[in-house]
């Protein structure tokens, strides 16, 4: 397999040395070879070469690889994260990656933030759509600057976007035997662009009589998913209230250095990153948890079709994690490479 490895900015490259490393171990256990290609995409290149990457940059990630990993961007040097925005906003769509995959499972009860919720409670997917809504750049600012300014910021939403982050919702829960589908927009105050999801929702769920859709304001989920996460399966809903709700996603994991994503083209190749940014100032320190950016992997993988060893990975960090073999911001005492070395070690062909 061969694998754009970016890791980017800040405590980026702490983690993605980590999941490299795990991803190195699973190799040698399972007697595969992965090609981590290294790219120095980052706010450091542009900042030196004046390029965010190469003009054939996005045709080189989909040509030339089979998935890519990314750590993390965004640097206080770049002040309008440029680079940020061409490498991974800009590979999202280029590569047209519309599924925005977001895990949200509690490893260990003791991470719970929640009274009286554990593992059982928080175990549910969010699916994102990834290339649509408010985050395309449509709209401008007018006078900028000066006290008459107007700033639009337009949310674009096709049916046909709608409709295949739907059905990918309806075909996962399909796929791994769940009941329950739940849709969340704000189609009472976004009566224009939210009554097509509304529409494309109905339309979409009457494909699949065995599934229970639901239909929720996002306002409303956001307090369901603190109050009672129990009621979730799967969530599906738009660019920015996925963004929004997959951090209190982190949070329910314990923070969000444990939070995985995809960022996926079912078929095509894909992208893989932690769900957290790139924190500097916890950068080179040797204290960024790296179990996020190494549970991406494994969600690499499992996307690869090597299921056998993106379970071993989610094991091995399973077991850290019971046994307190973790970085400060969880509750243990070790360092980030400290995290990965006893990660790696914990890979297994079986239990
Ligand atoms: N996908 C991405 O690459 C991505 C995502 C979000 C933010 N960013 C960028 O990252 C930069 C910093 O943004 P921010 O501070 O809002 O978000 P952040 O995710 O970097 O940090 C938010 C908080 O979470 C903590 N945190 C994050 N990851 C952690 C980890 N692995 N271990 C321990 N603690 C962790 C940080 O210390 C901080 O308190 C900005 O430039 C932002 O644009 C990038």
């Amino acid at each position: 397999m061969r694998i754009a490895v970016i890791p980017g900015d800040g405590i980026g490259k702490d983690v993605t040395a980590e999941a490299v490393k795990v991803l190195q171990a699973t190799g040698e256990v399972f007697g595969r070879r992965f090609d981590l290609v290294q790219l120095p995409w980052s706010a450091d290149h542009y900042l030196k070469t004046g390029e965010t990457l190469p003009a054939n940059g996005y045709q080189m990630l989909r040509d030339e690889f089979e998935a890519i990993f990314v750590g993390a961007l965004g640097d206080p040097r770049v002040a309008d994260n440029r680079h940020a925005r061409d490498i991974l906003l800009g590979t999202r769509f280029e590569l047209d990656l519309y599924v925005n995959y977001r895990p949200v499972r509690l490893l260990d009860d003791r991470l719970s933030p929640l009274k009286d919720r554990g593992r059982k409670d928080i175990n549910f997917v969010v699916f994102r759509e990834n290339t649509e809504g408010v985050y395309v750049g449509v709209g401008g600012r007018f006078k900028a600057g000066t006290i008459d300014e107007i700033a639009i910021q337009e949310e674009v939403n096709t049916y046909k976007g709608v409709h295949r982050i739907i059905r990918h919702a309806f075909e996962f829960a399909k796929a791994n035997g769940l009941t329950k589908v739940c849709m969340a927009d704000k189609s009472n105050a976004m009566q224009h662009g939210h009554a097509l999801w509304q529409r494309v929702f109905k339309e979409v769920s009457a494909l699949y009589p065995g599934i229970t859709a639901i239909h929720q304001y996002i306002d409303a989920l956001a307090m369901f998913l603190v109050k009672d996460p129990g009621q979730y399966q799967v969530i599906v809903t738009n660019n920015l209230f996925g963004d929004i709700v997959t951090d209190i996603g982190g949070a329910l994991q314990g923070g969000l250095g444990m939070a995985a994503s995809g960022n996926i083209h079912p078929g095509r190749t894909s992208l893989f990153e932690p769900v957290h940014g790139s924190a500097p100032p916890l950068a080179g320190k040797n204290v960024a948890n790296p179990i996020g950016a190494i549970l991406s992997a494994a969600l690499m993988l499992e996307t690869l079709g090597a299921a056998d060893e993106s379970k071993a990975i989610e094991r091995a960090v399973e077991a850290v994690v019971a046994q307190g073999q973790t970085t400060t911001d969880i509750g243990g005492a070790l360092g980030t490479r400290e995290v990965g070395d006893c990660i790696a070690k914990r890979i297994t062909k079986t239990n």
